[in-house]
């Protein structure tokens, strides 16, 4: 399956609102405080650290495709923390884990019904499940100023093969592909997270990483710069307000299953 690289610093950098939907999530989840814990797609492992925190007596294991997201986590030393690099698509765990956490990651996973089996499997009897992730009207700006961009005479040739990254269902289509794998409980709720980027800057950083990165991959490197403010002029004439903020749509699945 295909997999990007990150630049762990400048995601550190530039993922407050990712930090702070994933705090939120992270107060949901009933701990004891000796649970064995996977975060997927932990990229810069901040989130799996705070779970750490919550778990002295437990195990926390974070996985990312990404080695620039993986060397930036493991420069967090805990006990009983560990950052491994790993494809999602190939979780090979059997009754291992009490909780498997992800946030804003698995809507780059475009296999859900491999992903929610393997995640069954990986879990213990009465392990619970905790995603958060894109829904459909996710990112509505972007996705419709880069479809616009790829799909442009000068662009188009270096995306004949191109797939879209993404996977962001419907709560409907997403109940229809959990029920049939055996979860005793789950429920999906739709989740709101529209928001102004305060400046021009925060939205250009968000663009750069990781919006940008599947696409400019794929542009010779002489280029790349001007693809780049191409799409960011584009977000800012689309996005930008009268009092300089940016918006874009932030639609979210919360995932809860129990095994
Ligand atoms: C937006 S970041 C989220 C990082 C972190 N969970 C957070 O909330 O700050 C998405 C992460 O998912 C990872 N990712 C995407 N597809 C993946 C895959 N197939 N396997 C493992 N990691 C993946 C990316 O490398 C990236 O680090």
């Amino acid at each position: 399956m295909k997999t990007y690289e990150f630049d762990g610093q400048k995601y550190k950098a530039a993922s407050f609102h990712q930090k702070e939907w994933g705090k939120s999530l992270i107060s949901k989840i009933p701990l004891q405080g000796n649970e064995i814990i996977l975060d997927l797609g932990c990229g810069d492992g901040h989130l799996t650290e705070q779970l750490a925190l919550l778990v002295p007596n437990g195990k926390v294991l974070g996985i990312d495709a990404s080695m620039g997201m993986i060397q930036t986590a493991q420069e967090i030393c805990k006990d009983n923390l560990t950052f491994v690099r790993m494809d999602i698509n190939d979780l090979h765990f059997s009754n291992a884990f009490h909780i498997i956490f992800s946030n804003a990651a698995l809507h780059w996973v475009k296999d859900h019904r491999r992903l929610l089996q393997n995640a069954y499997t990986a879990l213990k009897t009465g392990g619970i499940l905790l995603w958060d992730f894109g829904s459909q009207g996710n990112c509505s700006n972007f996705l419709t100023v880069i479809q616009e961009k790829i799909t442009v005479e000068t662009y188009r040739r270096y995306f004949e093969d191109f797939e879209m990254p993404w996977f962001m269902p419907a709560k409907s289509h997403y109940e229809e592909l959990i029920a049939p794998i055996g979860y005793s409980a789950f429920t999906i709720s739709e989740v709101n997270r529209d928001r102004y980027f305060p400046t021009s800057e925060d939205l250009i950083k968000w663009i750069d990483q990781p919006c940008i990165v599947p696409f400019i991959e794929r542009i010779p490197d002489i280029v790349k710069d001007k693809f780049r403010q191409e799409v960011i002029n584009a977000m800012l004439k689309r996005t930008q307000q009268p009092d300089g903020t940016c918006f874009e749509t932030f639609r979210r699945l919360q995932v809860y299953a129990r095994k």
